[in-house]
């Protein structure tokens, strides 16, 4: 993204009340925003034990569920604001009207791990969904009813397009048919580390001319805080002549989604919510709460898109902290896991993060950069982010010295050594190997001279490397694979693999993620 997309820091506190008198038609209908508090809704079925999400009635406008009250600011907006105003609340009534009945067409964009499952969350509740990509060989697999996401099954997805209700598409002008649009394409960093809002952009520019009066759009990739209004809504309304808080709605909405956590998906993890306007507010909160149980609003899209960054960073810190701890502790000869073990007794004050070899997957390594950059806008640098980034990149570089060690421990160097790392995806139990910490290892390991091989029971063969264009497929987990090898490497601890007959097959294990560690007998051969 280039820097001319932010011409100006913007000068007002995002919560500013404007006074009564201020025509607010000449003004941006962010800034006219009355001071909401922190609200939250929660739908009725929470707790209750009884309705279920799907039968759980709509917040409505006048719905004391809200605690904050959309009919008194949608009021107070409208009359202090032009003419418009009450056309646009009517837009804003129809649209809850139409989400209510669960007539509003409801579309997504980019249908990768994120979008995918929300598409089929919206579906599972009873929408008719449309989802955009650009790959048409994604938007093909869908419509054979082919998976290409591991917790989605082809089963799943051939039920998705079978009963007519999900059209998967790379033509954008069906965006006219639907309703609302969430969009969730890929938010990386560039070559030099700075937010690259390209595909945010490009989304923009193909939805622009297909907008229409009412239309709810929201932003769900994960960027830094005015994204939406400083990138997205110029895009739109420059491509579509129409106006965010006049003719559509805007919204921001972070996705949360956990991949692999077996306790949380898209349909149970809360949903935080900041709209540009209480109409775009009240009508963003109305879609999600006919998802997910829980949807929390905020009192601006600034503060939603804030909050997704908070809780990104707060991991990449806390990780920094015990990945520093693992190598202090080594050095004192003192086991970190055994540390962690006794640390979270502590009924409260204490949240057990673990090292590992690496940061990995699409967020905790690049969002809190998407923070310093912003910061550094504001003449402000974030000592804090970058310190963590800096222990967590090293941690691939202190896993390849300790098979070094654990190598020469057994009289023999990396050059010719058969290495066998287990897990190439980037958590546990997922099959998304973006940005793994396995690649960086391998690739410095094959620089040493390692002739190297793998087992991921969720990724059948290597993907492209930065570096070397290896064309392994995964070995099976056999007892003659791991003890041919002169050194196995845990990288990914997946609940699949049989930890017991690695440390039993293996000459030496390096396990930056103890995950052998519950297996019993010796361990002389383990190194963690
Ligand atoms: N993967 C996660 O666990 C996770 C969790 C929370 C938040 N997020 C955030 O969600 C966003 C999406 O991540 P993801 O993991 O789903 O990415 P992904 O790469 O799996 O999927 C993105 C999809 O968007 C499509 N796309 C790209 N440009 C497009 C365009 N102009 N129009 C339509 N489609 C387009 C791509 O083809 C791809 O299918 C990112 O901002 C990410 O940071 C991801």
């Amino acid at each position: 993204m280039t820097r001319e997309a932010f011409p100006t820091v913007p000068t007002l506190p995002i919560a500013t009340v404007l006074p009564v008198e201020t025509d607010s038609s000449q003004l941006s209908p962010r800034a006219a925003l009355p001071l909401s508090p922190f609200h939250e809704i929660q739908s009725e079925h929470v707790g209750t034990g009884g309705s279920s999400p799907d039968s759980a009635p709509l917040p409505s406008l006048g719905s004391s569920r809200f605690h904050f009250c959309p009919v008194s600011l949608l009021m107070s907006a409208a009359s202090s604001t032009a003419a418009h105003s009450s056309d646009y609340t009517q837009l804003s009534q129809q649209l809850l009207q139409k989400l209510q009945n669960k007539q509003a067409i409801v579309g997504v964009v980019g249908l990768g791990y994120v979008g995918l499952p929300l598409a089929n969350l919206f579906h599972q509740k009873g929408f008719r969904v449309v989802g955009f990509d650009i790959d048409q060989r994604k938007v093909d697999a869908l419509l054979a009813g082919k998976s290409y996401i591991g917790h989605i099954p082809d089963s799943r997805v051939a039920e998705l397009v079978a009963d007519g209700r999900f059209i998967p598409t790379v033509d954008f002008s069906k965006m006219r048919e639907i309703d609302t649009v969430s969009i969730c394409v890929p938010t990386p960093l560039s070559d030099y580390r700075d937010p690259d809002l390209s595909f945010i952009e490009s989304t923009g520019r193909a939805l622009a001319p297909h907008l229409r009066r009412g239309h709810l759009v929201i932003l769900e990739s994960t960027t830094y805080p005015g994204t939406t209004e400083e990138v997205l809504r110029p895009i739109l309304e420059q491509g579509s002549g129409l106006k965010a808080g006049v003719d559509f709605f805007l919204g921001y909405s972070p996705e949360r989604e956990d991949p692999g956590n077996p306790n949380f998906s898209t349909s149970n993890i809360p949903k935080v919510v900041g709209g540009l306007d209480p109409e775009s507010q009240a009508v963003s909160v109305a879609l999600y709460s006919q998802a997910v149980p829980k949807v929390v609003g905020v009192s601006s899209m600034e503060v939603a898109e804030a909050c997704k960054i908070l809780e990104n960073t707060y991991r990449a810190v806390n990780i920094a902290l015990v990945n520093e701890l693992k190598v202090v502790f080594d050095r004192m000869k003192l086991s970190i896991w055994e540390v962690i073990d006794a640390a979270k007794t502590k009924p409260f004050g204490f949240q057990a993060f673990y090292p590992g070899p690496g940061l990995g997957g699409h967020c905790i390594p690049i969002d809190p950069f998407y923070l310093t950059w912003l910061a550094k806008r504001y003449g402000l640098n974030t000592r804090f982010i970058e310190l963590a980034g800096e222990v967590n990149t090293r941690m691939p570089r202190y896993v390849v010295e300790q098979v070094i060690e654990g190598l020469n421990q057994h009289r023999k160097s990396v050059r010719g050594s058969k290495i066998g790392i287990i897990g190439i995806a980037y958590k546990k139990d997922v099959d998304d190997p973006r940005e793994s910490p396995a690649f960086e290892i391998i690739e410095e390991l094959l620089h040493l001279g390692a002739d190297i091989s793998y087992h991921d029971p969720h990724v059948p063969t290597m993907p492209r490397m930065r570096k070397h264009q290896l064309r392994l497929s995964s070995e099976a987990l056999t007892e003659s694979w791991l003890s041919g090898l002169d050194c196995t490497l845990i990288v990914t601890d997946h609940s699949a693999v049989d930890w017991n007959l690695v440390a039993r097959s293996s000459k030496l294990v390096v396990d930056p993620r103890n995950a052998c560690g519950k297996v019993a007998g010796p361990r002389e051969n383990i190194v963690n």
